[in-house]
């Protein structure tokens, strides 16, 4: 396994892949791997021939006040488990790299990222873009994988794809759990062990909205009552959002008629903001 600090070494390796007649799945994270990330490599290693891992942590993406300083990084640890997961390359540039001096070109779009995590965190889909596109750029994949559990984010993806006649092809991985439900993230070593406790209520309340729309609820804003209900139930004291929007377009709906992204996000503490979701087939 080979790890690239800049693009020239990354793409001297991926024209080598290329001219072989290699496909490319790239797994797009910003480090301090879990489960989650790994699920997508395991997918990635079945769907391509060469598996390039880019750890990043993307400081466009992160708001003033966000946890851009304390976000954890391990490259050491990272690559281990990557080599482990037969990982062909990582690509781990600094910010210098990705950003170098007179950087001023960005990808935004006007549509999908004003509701849910775009409302509190405004530039951050903005940022994403941006990286996102530079990695394809770099590494050229045919397949890219992406979580679902940053569901809005996997949108954003995939519109931005289409809209800009992307070569590659958006892959979408399951959410990944801890055995109590708790959705797998690099933000989940915030919690002291009291959070820890409380959290996977998010995920309880979830499944408890969806069974709700199973059973015929059709109005939104009581399957969100009841949600939010729950997780202030235990103690949890701020919720940022729940919120059920169309699947398509991410726009609230009053009245469950078409299929839905139900989503959330929990502030627990001082520094952990946690997201999760689900989605439904009407
Ligand atoms: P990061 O949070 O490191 O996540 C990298 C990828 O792992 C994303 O596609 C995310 O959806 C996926 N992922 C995280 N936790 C998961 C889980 N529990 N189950 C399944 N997939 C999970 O998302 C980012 O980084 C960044 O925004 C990035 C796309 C790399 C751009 O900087």
């Amino acid at each position: 396994m080979k790890i690239c600090r800049t693009i020239k070494e990354v793409k001297k390796e991926i024209s080598r892949w290329k001219a072989a007649g290699e496909t490319i799945g790239l797994v797009p994270t910003m480090g301090w791997l879990h489960e989650g990330h790994l699920s997508l490599i395991r997918n990635a290693k079945k769907g391509s021939d060469k598996v390039v891992v880019s750890i990043f942590v993307n400081p466009m993406q992160f708001g003033p006040g966000e946890d851009y300083d304390s976000y954890p990084r391990d490259l050491d640890r990272d690559a281990k488990l990557c080599k482990k997961k037969g990982v062909d390359l990582i690509f781990a540039p600094d910010v210098e790299e990705m950003y170098p001096e007179g950087f001023c070109s960005y990808v935004d779009m006007t549509a999908l990222t004003g509701e849910l995590c775009g409302k509190t965190r405004p530039i951050h889909f903005r940022g994403v873009q941006t990286v996102v596109n530079k990695l394809f750029n770099i590494v050229t994949p045919d397949n890219a994988y992406f979580g679902e559990k940053d569901a809005q984010q996997l949108a954003v993806i995939k519109r931005m794809v289409k809209d800009l006649n992307m070569n590659v092809k958006i892959m979408p991985c399951p959410i990944i759990r801890e055995e109590d439900g708790l959705a797998k993230s690099s933000r989940n070593s915030y919690l002291s062990p009291e959070e820890r406790r409380l959290a996977p209520i998010i995920h309880k309340a979830l499944d408890m909205g969806r069974d709700m729309i199973k059973n015929g609820e059709r109005d939104s804003g009581k399957v969100i009552k009841a949600i939010s209900d729950m997780i202030l139930s235990v103690g949890i004291t701020r919720i940022d959002y729940v919120s059920i929007v169309d699947a398509l377009s991410l726009k609230p709906v009053d009245r469950i008629e078409k299929d839905i992204l139900c989503a959330c996000a929990v502030y627990m503490g001082d520094s952990a903001r946690l997201i999760d979701n689900f989605s439904l087939e009407i």
